[in-house]
């Protein structure tokens, strides 16, 4: 088990390099029979007060398949609170979702799926809680690219049974084949994407979720927590937007008909709520509201909203100087109609904001893709950097190049996080604001990398703190500059940015964030590797936040 830190112990300082051995014994690992019938394992997520989705996809049936389901409060299903059935077949990929409803609010949960005379795996999973809430911890995970590595990180989730939710902020799967993206390392680990061609039709989408969910680490933790889930990109493709993506390109289909295939897989494959009447697969954003002490809002910026990223290339001639670097930010970069929200997101967004603060509730948690913070490229004409040059791959070489020239214009890192969309995050402020919410507590997800951040709007009024969390698998492109060229260009990084209080590429992992009603404590906890399941667990910084006069500040 992972050691849980109290503020105290963190605060007089306990070992913030702890090591813990990999966990070998799974409290909750699937058994030999049901892994026949169940191999993607089972998992729950999407939680209310009184109702939660359960999940599991039937291997090798015949169709359609009867696939019994039930809920007990108790292990041992001596106390059944809900049973049915449930008959699935190949125009679902043979996947089952059930909305176990008339539950009571705050409970634990354990609920188990049989077909063909072979049970699942026991899963355990809970409602959300209503009234007076002490506490609430969740774990907060991004970024996990099969090919990459294993999902150690995961398995360290599961072994937490203090966490109360796993909140995983995109990029659940990816959409590459084995000659991109993390193509090498899968190659290397015995880890190559299924199927080996980037995924585009609904079946190729299909598989790479089938794959991804035969990991022991993924197995294990959707068993234990249940799970809020947000897309990114890579579950369509690289840096979408409303009318096609980074990654999609002419041979490869029609865009509208490739992103209703990928969703649909989604929706196939993971634990959530089907649209409601008359709302599209698109239209995916949520309130969790958890008693007096937290409301939990995700986000769409992908599929409904945004408007096409900005690339470099496209302005290469045109930015010389530091001039004209400016006049791009504020006139084609922040240009007012590129939007990151739909109205009808924004519309839901400033409605459950001012319900949040009306109902008094300690914490407003923004389920985000990608960094909010305004982050500029930092500085690199450093005498490190010139040391460094000549011992880096050509491919290396010609990134930092690259960065090195967007630190001497004055650039954002790149344009496809809010950065991009500089009106489109002042307009999320004064929403916010409107609402009566200048205390925003924002996760992020996206760039591989751990950061501890303070929001300010363009006014230079503080709107909250952000956390962002690393990949559980996915690495920081700038790992190429080794290990001390990476930390040296995360602390300039911090260093030039008034936004940034602390980041690290570094690390593999998530984030623990504990809340309760006198402040937020937030574990940046890392896996020593994922190329193997030989790891260790080990917290590599850690962050206080306190709540007051409403707005929020790190201790
Ligand atoms: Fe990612």
């Amino acid at each position: 088990m992972i050691k849980k830190f109290t503020r105290r112990e963190t605060l007089i300082g306990v070992s913030s390099t702890l090591l813990l051995p990999a966990c070998s014994q799974i409290g909750i690992a699937p058994d030999a029979a049901s892994d026949a019938a169940f191999l993607h394992g089972i998992a729950s997520g999407d939680p209310d007060t009184t109702s939660v989705v359960i999940w599991t996809r039937v291997s090798r049936a015949k169709e359609p398949v009867d696939v019994g389901w039930r809920m007990a409060t108790d292990s041992d299903f001596r106390n059944v609170v809900a049973r049915g059935v449930f008959t699935t077949d190949a125009s679902r990929d043979h996947t089952v979702k059930v909305v176990v409803e008339e539950l009571h609010p705050g409970r634990d949960y354990f609920y188990r799926f049989e077909a063909g005379g072979v049970r699942s795996s026991v899963g355990q999973t809970k409602t959300l809680p209503v009234g007076h809430v002490e506490r609430l911890v969740l774990a907060v995970a991004t970024c996990s690219n099969y090919a990459f590595g294993y999902f150690n990180a995961y398995e360290v989730i599961a072994n937490d049974p203090s966490i109360d939710l796993v909140v995983h902020l995109g990029d659940y799967i990816y959409e590459h084949g084995i000659d991109g993206y993390g193509g090498e390392t899968g190659q290397r680990i015995g880890r190559n994407h299924e199927p080996p061609h980037e995924a585009i039709t609904l079946d190729d989408y299909r598989q790479r979720f089938a794959q991804y969910k035969t990991d022991v680490g993924s197995k294990v933790m959707h068993a234990r927590h249940p799970l809020i889930v947000i897309w990114d990109d890579h579950e369509t493709a690289n840096n979408p937007w409303m009318g096609g993506a980074q990654n999609h390109q002419a041979g490869e289909g029609d865009w509208e008909t490739r992103r209703a295939q990928s969703l649909q897989a989604y929706y196939e494959w993971l634990p959530v709520r089907d649209p409601r009447e008359g709302g599209t697969r698109e239209e995916y954003w949520r309130h969790y509201k958890i008693g007096d002490l937290a409301s939990l809002i995700t986000l769409e910026t992908r599929h409904t909203g945004r408007s096409k990223q900005i690339e470099y290339e496209d302005y290469r001639d045109v930015i010389k100087t530091e001039a004209d670097a400016k006049e791009f930010i504020d006139t084609v970069v922040g240009a007012p109609d590129r939007h990151m929200l739909s109205s009808a997101m924004k519309k839901f967004l400033a409605d459950e904001l001012a319900e949040s603060v009306q109902a008094n509730r300690r914490w407003r948690i923004i389920g985000n893709q990608s960094v909010m913070a305004k982050r500029m490229a930092p500085n690199l004409s450093d005498p490190f950097f010139e040391r460094l040059r000549p011992d880096l791959s050509e491919d290396a070489g010609n990134l930092l190049d690259g960065l090195t020239l967007l630190g001497d214009l004055g650039l954002p890192l790149d344009l496809d996080s809010w950065n991009g969309y500089p009106d489109a995050r002042e307009n999320f402020y004064q929403i916010s604001k409107n609402a009566g919410a200048r205390d925003l507590l924002v996760l992020a997800g996206d760039s591989h990398s751990y950061w501890q951040d303070a929001l300010y709007d363009n006014a230079g009024e503080s709107m909250g703190v952000e956390l962002g969390a690393t990949g559980i698998t996915s690495p920081r492109s700038m790992v190429s500059f080794g290990q001390e060229g990476l930390r040296r260009f995360d602390q300039l990084n911090a260093a030039n940015n008034k936004e940034v209080v602390w980041t690290d590429g570094h690390y593999r992992g998530f984030i623990r964030l504990e809340i309760d009603h006198d402040g937020a404590h937030a574990d940046y906890v890392t896996v020593t590797n994922v190329e193997s399941r030989d790891y260790a667990v080990k917290i590599v910084h850690s962050a206080e936040i306190e709540s007051r006069d409403g707005t929020l500040r790190y201790v």
